[in-house]
């Protein structure tokens, strides 16, 4: 895995032995680059170990390398990254709260850290395949106190849908995940409340369980690899949108 997109060109190739090179030629992103911005934590890591186990050259970025709240961050990341096949955009930033009494500037920079954060990276990077965002079940199941998330969430999957149009015939997709556990977002929370939330959700849910971001990683690369997947939104989250 590559989190400097400069050391891209350093990766040996010529060490990999040839029985375990013609093995790689059949996994199926073998040959092929992936950028995945927020892939240093949470669902984008898990991505970036599924991508790599599965062939693909994975470089990973967050706030040591770009700035997703900086469109000159954003443009300048990209002009050194140059071309890549895929652009998976995990990273975001968001401050949720009650829609009356909540700060309307934490809801401003919600839109800019989650929303324009995935614009403006796939406004910039140069890719030849495909694109994959990220949204999350609260835009079409919304809950109190999500009302920016749920704006956003559903503000990014109109874009997907619109940029499957535009940019054809690179392929964008959207994923929805539901609540993932073991993820940055329920960190701060003290483990008694995190982990009765993790309990009552999982009680809810057609599922029976929450997942956590190694559930997200196999379906969200699957949209990266079908050729016939673009415009989607995929929803992984326990059949919570159902309940
Ligand atoms: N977790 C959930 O339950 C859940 C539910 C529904 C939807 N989602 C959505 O799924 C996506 C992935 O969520 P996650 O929980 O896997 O995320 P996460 O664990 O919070 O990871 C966030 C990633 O974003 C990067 N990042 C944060 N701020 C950044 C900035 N200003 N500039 C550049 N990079 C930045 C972080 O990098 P560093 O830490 O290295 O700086 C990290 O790689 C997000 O769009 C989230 O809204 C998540």
């Amino acid at each position: 895995m590559i989190d400097d997109p400069t050391q891209i060109t350093s990766v040996k190739r010529d060490v990999v032995p040839d029985m375990e090179s013609e093995m790689n030629e059949n996994l199926p992103f073998s040959g092929q680059r992936i950028a995945i911005i927020g892939g240093t934590a949470g669902i984008g890591a898990a991505m970036a170990r599924l991508a790599e186990r599965s062939g693909a050259v994975v470089i990973t970025a967050g706030r040591a390398h770009l700035d997703i709240g900086s469109e000159d961050s954003i443009r300048s990341y990209f002009e050194n990254l140059g071309t890549v096949d895929h652009l998976v955009i995990s990273a975001a930033s968001v401050q949720p709260g009650p829609f009356r009494e909540g700060d309307i500037s934490a809801a401003r920079r919600s839109m800019e850290g989650k929303f324009w954060a995935q614009y403006l990276c796939a406004r910039h990077a140069q890719v030849t395949r495909s694109i994959l965002l990220f949204s999350g079940a609260f835009g079409r199941r919304p809950a109190k106190g999500m009302s920016i998330l749920a704006a956003v969430n559903g503000a990014v999957e109109a874009l997907g849908k619109a940029l499957a149009v535009e940019l054809a015939p690179v392929r964008v997709n959207v994923i929805s995940p539901g609540l993932v556990q073991g993820t940055e977002a329920y960190a701060r929370m003290p483990d008694a409340v995190r982990e009765a939330m993790y309990a009552a959700t999982a009680a809810r849910l057609p599922a029976g369980i929450v997942g956590d971001a190694d559930s997200i990683a196999g379906p969200a690369l699957s949209l990266l690899a079908s050729p016939y997947a673009t415009g989607s939104v995929l929803d992984i989250d326990g059949g919570g949108l159902l309940v």
